[in-house]
């Protein structure tokens, strides 16, 4: 069974072929992120134009890498939702116009939903039910996931997303855009930092907040003013990144305590940050089960999209 997937909920215009829902044969990814960088954040306008001018591109190539044939493909699989509305319509007209004329089934799939998916790409593969955890540049949600259509969001942030947090603590200190790689690295050889930034606990709930961190991380910088330098940014991206991390640590572990469940899956943009993974692979010694996708298939692509709508298509 082959199943291709279109996803174009952001900025990036990627197309995955996957075989038998576990097996990514090729996933071609083109982002317009260069044309976004100046604004310092996505502009849905450009995003959407971007899909328009490499979608038909971007499918030839992934054919080609897959060696696959249009008409070997079983079911067409596309974002359908959460994103931005002119880059989804993209995708999914595109999607319905290969659906009909390839009379081809074709699925809807949610995007938050697909950003749990990697984890079956790998070898070892997780059981369910188990709570879930997406963290991108548009969403941070957590997830009862029961089976492939089971899926019940238990939490999610009230303000910013982690990424989106990331990318304008990134803005505020003038390091560039996309925020989160940037932090991630420039913060790795930081052992120590003096800047703290408290966290909302939002307790009784499994709820974030970031957007206090990141208004803490601008007053900090306008008390600082000239005195700011480089060193003084990484010792801040240091306290930034150790508090958005502690938060979503801090609500997986309650998540699997209140629903009594001992298996963690990590998704999204944010999935790919090296503290989170140290923190979350720290789980297992009290006995948690955890599943980090795989690094390149963390940040939006098609081939998320094409392996969860093949298990949505067969179940
Ligand atoms: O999942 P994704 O590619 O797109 C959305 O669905 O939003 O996530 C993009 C987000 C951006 O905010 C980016 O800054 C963040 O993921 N990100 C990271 C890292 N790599 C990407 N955040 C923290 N650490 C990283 N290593
Ligand atoms: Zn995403």
């Amino acid at each position: 069974m082959i199943s291709l997937g279109i996803e174009t909920s952001c900025d990036d215009t990627s197309i995955g072929i996957v075989k038998d829902n576990t097996k990514v044969l090729a996933c071609i990814t083109q982002s317009s992120q260069e044309f976004h960088k100046k604004f310092g954040g996505i502009v849905p306008e450009i995003a959407h134009r971007k899909h328009f001018e490499s979608i038909d591109k971007v499918l030839i190539k992934v054919l080609k890498k897959a060696k696959v044939s249009l008409k070997k493909i079983d079911v067409i699989c596309v974002t359908k939702e959460p994103g931005l509305i002119g880059s989804l319509l993209v995708g999914i007209n595109f999607a319905k116009a290969l659906s009909f004329s390839l009379n081809k089934p074709l699925i809807f799939v949610n995007h938050l939903h697909a950003h749990l998916y990697p984890v079956f790409f790998r070898k070892v593969k997780p059981s369910f039910p188990f709570i879930g955890l997406v963290a991108s540049g548009g969403h941070t949600n957590l997830f009862l996931v029961e089976s492939f259509n089971k899926i019940y969001n238990i939490g999610k942030t009230r303000d910013d997303a982690a990424g989106e947090a990331f990318d304008k603590v990134a803005k505020i200190l003038n390091l560039g855009f996309p925020g989160g790689p940037i932090i991630d690295k420039i913060s790795k050889n930081i052992k120590k930092t003096s800047f703290r930034f408290t966290y909302a606990k939002l307790e009784g709930t499994l709820d974030f907040s970031f957007s206090g961190i990141k208004t803490a991380i601008l007053y900090k910088v306008k008390e600082l003013g000239e005195r700011i330098d480089m060193r003084i940014k990484k010792l801040i991206c240091a306290g930034f990144q150790n508090s958005v991390i502690e938060s979503l640590v801090y609500k997986c572990k309650k998540a699997l305590n209140k629903y009594h469940i001992n298996t963690l899956v990590i998704g999204g943009g944010v999935g790919a940050n090296s503290l989170l993974r140290k923190k979350i692979k720290e789980l297992k010694k009290d006995g948690i089960k955890v599943y980090l996708s795989p690094l390149k298939y963390c940040s939006d692509n098609g081939a998320n999209t094409a392996g969860f709508g093949g298990r949505l298509f067969y179940s």
